[in-house]
């Protein structure tokens, strides 16, 4: 068998015929799994994350209960800014909180550079030790935030509804904010590649925060270090990568020469109007998601019809390839038995 053959996930995600239908869900390590919820009883979060021991094995919790085609790292999208010398904790409800936001070319001076096979390497050694435990078929994902999304959150200092001090940088001071684009372009560029070498066989960057800037103001600001790193990552490791731009199908119109092979597309958006787009800027890309999370917890016979229905719209625009998938991240209140009902209707359906 030839390396593709072998894990259904990268044949889908290259355009080629997968051996079966490959499937995952985006945060299927987490607080809706008890045994997760065990694990975090007794460590925090960002301990967690730096501990290659537990961030291995609750990468597998999921894995052992259900029939997945993927292993997604267990880590955060804000664990770099740690090694950028901001603190990360996470207040009950409220989110993560980064210490020092970043407003001004001093704050932005004061950042550290981490070197990511020395200061992330915990990463790397969680990822070689899961690699380790998945059997031949399955994948290793390895994943960053995108500069944009990472660097809302160094720049608010938390989650944000308006993205205020996002806005006020970027009309007042662009020269900070591009800055900080850029030194977070080379910081993810170097932590892909490292997580590459320990083991990782595809990649994938999470803009979940993309649909918060007007079209123009993502091309111009977004777009080019964006293409960066998915260009950079891709030709020196030879790895696919799939990005996900968060919050709306309009991005979509601004990704014109973007060099990637899977868009995952947000839940708000029918796959069929995301091809219709991507086509329409010359993107021929496989497609990843994109069940509403929130169906899960609708009753067994509704959500299985929801899986079906959407795999139909699949087989109608028939895609380069396709990656079954949620369209945003589990949320903590999904029934694990939900994940078993959707996978076991995947199996089901004949195509
Ligand atoms: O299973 C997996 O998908 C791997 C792990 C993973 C986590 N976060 C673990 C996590 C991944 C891929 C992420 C990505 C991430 N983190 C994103 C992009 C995807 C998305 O959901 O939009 C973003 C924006 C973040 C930032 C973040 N981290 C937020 C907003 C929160 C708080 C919200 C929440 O769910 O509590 C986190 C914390 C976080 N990251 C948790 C987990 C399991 C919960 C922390 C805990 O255990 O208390």
């Amino acid at each position: 068998m030839s390396k593709h053959q072998e894990k259904p996930l990268i044949a889908a995600a290259l355009g080629h015929r997968p051996s079966r239908y490959p499937a995952w869900f985006m945060r299927q390590a987490g607080r809706y799994l008890p045994e997760y919820r065990a694990v975090r009883a007794k460590v925090d979060f960002t301990t967690l994350c730096q501990s290659p021991d537990l961030a291995a094995e609750v990468t597998l919790q999921p894995l052992r209960r259900f029939d997945l085609d993927a292993a997604i790292i267990f880590s955060d999208i804000l664990i770099p800014c740690v090694a950028m010398g901001q603190s990360l904790t996470f207040d009950k409800g409220e989110g993560p909180v980064l210490s020092r936001p970043v407003r001004s070319g001093a704050d932005l001076k004061a950042l550290k550079r981490p070197v990511a096979a020395k200061d992330l390497g915990y990463v790397g050694e969680a990822i070689a030790k899961t690699k380790a435990s998945l059997q031949a078929s399955q994948t290793m994902i390895g994943f960053a935030g995108a500069p944009f999304t990472v660097a809302s959150y160094m720049i608010e200092g938390a989650g944000s509804k308006t993205f205020t001090e996002v806005k006020k940088l970027l009309f007042t001071d662009a020269t900070t904010l591009t800055g900080l684009l850029e030194l977070i372009g080379d910081v993810t560029i170097d932590y892909l590649q490292m997580q590459v070498a320990s083991g990782a066989d595809i990649l994938m960057l999470f803009d979940t925060w993309a649909g918060q800037l007007t079209g123009p103001d993502y091309r111009q600001f977004v777009f080019p270090v964006t293409k960066r790193v998915l260009s950079t990552v891709r030709q020196t490791t030879g790895v696919p990568v799939i990005y996900f731009p968060g919050q709306g199908v309009d991005k979509m119109h601004e990704l014109k020469d973007l060099e990637v092979d899977v868009i995952s597309v947000d839940w708000r958006t029918r796959l069929s109007v995301a091809q219709g787009v991507l086509k329409n800027v010359g993107l021929n890309v496989s497609l990843q998601g994109n069940l509403d999370p929130q169906t899960l917890i609708a009753p067994e016979a509704l959500l299985r019809s929801k899986v079906r229905s959407l795999l139909e719209e699949v087989r109608t625009i028939a895609p380069r390839g396709h990656i079954f998938n949620v369209g945003h991240g589990l949320l903590p209140h999904t029934p694990p038995e939900s994940l078993t009902t959707v996978l076991d209707e995947l199996r089901r359906f004949q195509f």
